[in-house]
């Protein structure tokens, strides 16, 4: 009898460490922002007091603390509400630059690209989400082999 017991304390016990174990582990998956080329567009600088927003290689910056490089009229604003990974890799503020595509980069362009990207942007500034392009396959359906950049020295912004 006593054994029948202690059976059943242990299984409720399992049950119970199963279930808490379960809830860590979705709060850990929380939902990544996606930002469609219309809403990211709302953060290109030009409304005082709102936060300045940047993509580069598909993935969304705020870059607010570095308002003397992306605020209104500063030099590089034009980079901002957008995805600016050409310009990035290429060092140009040339308005056919100002873009996703990385169509025809050199090796060495590409390279300099990842460089700013992990030295600069990842370490500088914290992620607050994806465009479609990097979470989305091109039919809308959700790309699998997502996953969201590491920033251990963030916190995830929730900012719906
Ligand atoms: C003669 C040309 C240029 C000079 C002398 C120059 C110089 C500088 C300097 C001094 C900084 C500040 C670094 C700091 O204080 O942390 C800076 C930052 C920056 N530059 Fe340039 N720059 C030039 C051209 C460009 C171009 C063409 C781009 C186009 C993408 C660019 C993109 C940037 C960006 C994005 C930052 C800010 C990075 C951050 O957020 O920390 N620069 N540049």
């Amino acid at each position: 009898m006593a054994t029948a017991q202690l059976y059943v304390l242990c299984a409720v016990l399992c049950a119970t460490l199963a279930e808490d174990l379960k809830l860590k582990s979705k709060a850990a998956t929380k939902p990544v922002r996606l930002f469609t080329e219309e809403e990211l567009k709302r953060y290109d600088g030009s409304e005082e007091g709102q936060p300045i927003y940047m993509a580069v290689k598909g993935v969304v910056f705020d870059v607010t603390k570095g308002r003397e490089f992306y605020g209104k009229d500063a030099p590089y604003n034009a980079l901002v509400g957008k995805d600016s990974t050409r310009a990035v890799a290429k060092m140009s503020l040339d308005p056919a630059d100002l873009t996703s595509d990385t169509t025809g980069l050199t090796e060495e362009q590409l390279k300099s690209l990842d460089s700013i990207f992990e030295g600069t942007y990842k370490t500088k500034y914290p992620i607050v989400g994806y465009t479609a392009s990097r979470i989305l396959n091109e039919d809308g359906s959700p790309n699998r082999d997502f996953k969201p950049e590491d920033q251990p020295h963030f916190q995830i912004k929730d900012e719906f």
